[in-house]
């Protein structure tokens, strides 16, 4: 039996060119270079430039995914962009992005998942795409947290950077097996009890301002291995595969401590897991695709192989996407 499947084109990323190191923050607020590596894992991160938008970050990502898939842009007729930092509450960031790209048919449009925006992305254009509504899709997650970050909030402000990455997905038909290429299952999930645990404190409706990024951060690492494994035990039971099948986990670059307790829980090879956190820090929605891009270019990731990807973020939100390469 056939089935139309997501099958991955290409894919890109796209980080600001200034870096800001753990030493450069160590000299603005009380932290050090050993702490912030120890608790975290991170290195350094990007730093958008004044006047460089989540859409400049986007259009630059999409514009390598569209290259790496060798299609001409004219031929995407759907565009999900993630992201938790628009330029402008609205209209969504997706459509300057579309209308940079020349697109003028179609559909674009922001989605809003936090952490898991681009898990809860690629889950919404594989099904845009299995229904027939759509050909071709650029799945993008972009972000400007340097711009909610209180800067004078030692616990946050060392975790996090800007950054974009972005897949191309065209609907395939397929033998229908788990030996498919393309995307072969998804979960998403949510629980809004944990909303206060990671927030912003302002928004158009509430406070007319755009508001700082707020984190327990203690709250959010004891429940993100659970959550995470759950909906990866789900991804597994769906497909009838196990670690040992996976050929590469590419987890949400939050926290190399969240990624190795995962990772392990799970019993997948520390050779299997791509990491890149140390390099950009938590990029929310864009991290998978910029973690995914170097795993794909440096040879790692090829064609055929099994791919597992993980989020988890704030609301609480969280999921899972297995794909073949
Ligand atoms: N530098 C130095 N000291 C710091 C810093 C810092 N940057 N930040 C906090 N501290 C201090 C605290 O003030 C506290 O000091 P005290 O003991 O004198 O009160 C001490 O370090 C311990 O603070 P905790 O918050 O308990 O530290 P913890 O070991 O939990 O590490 C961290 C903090 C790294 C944030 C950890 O809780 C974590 O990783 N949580 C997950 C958060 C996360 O990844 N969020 C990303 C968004 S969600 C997602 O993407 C999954």
């Amino acid at each position: 039996m056939t089935a139309i499947r997501s099958v991955v084109l290409g894919c890109g990323s796209y980080l600001p060119r200034q870096i800001l190191t753990n030493a450069e923050l160590a000299a603005r607020v009380d932290t050090s270079d050993e702490w912030i590596v120890q608790r975290t894992g991170i290195k350094q991160r990007h730093i958008a430039a004044e006047g460089e938008f989540t859409s400049h970050l986007a259009i630059n990502a999409a514009r390598a995914a569209l290259a790496d898939a060798g299609i001409d842009a004219q031929s995407i007729d759907l565009i999900v962009l993630a992201t938790s930092t628009p330029d402008n509450t609205f209209p969504a960031t997706a459509v300057a992005v579309q209308n940079a790209l020349g697109i003028h048919h179609g559909a674009a449009f922001d989605l809003q998942a936090v952490c898991s925006g681009f898990i809860f992305g690629l889950a919404s254009a594989d099904n845009f795409l299995r229904s027939g509504a759509f050909k071709r899709a650029l799945v993008i997650g972009a972000e400007t947290f340097s711009r909610i970050l209180d800067w004078n909030d030692r616990a946050t402000c060392v975790l996090f950077g800007d950054g974009a990455g972005a897949i191309v997905l065209e609907a395939q038909p397929q033998p229908g097996e788990s030996s498919d290429r393309g995307i072969l299952t998804t979960h998403l999930r949510s629980d809004g009890r944990h909303q206060s645990k990671l927030y912003v404190d302002g928004g158009p409706s509430s406070t007319g301002t755009v508001g700082h990024l707020r984190m327990e951060g203690r709250e959010v690492f004891k429940h993100a291995v659970g959550m995470i494994t759950d909906v990866i035990v789900d991804a597994f039971q769906k497909t009838g595969t196990t670690a040992d099948d996976i050929d590469w986990f590419v987890p949400h670059q939050a926290n190399k401590r969240i990624i190795d307790a995962s990772a392990h829980k799970l019993h997948i090879a520390p050779q299997k897991v791509v990491l890149t956190v140390d390099q950009h820090g938590n990029t929310s929605a864009a991290s998978i695709p910029l973690a995914l891009t170097v795993a794909v270019r440096d040879g790692r990731v090829k064609k055929g192989d099994l791919v597992l990807l993980e989020a988890m973020g704030g609301g609480f939100t969280w999921g899972s996407a297995l794909l073949r390469w």
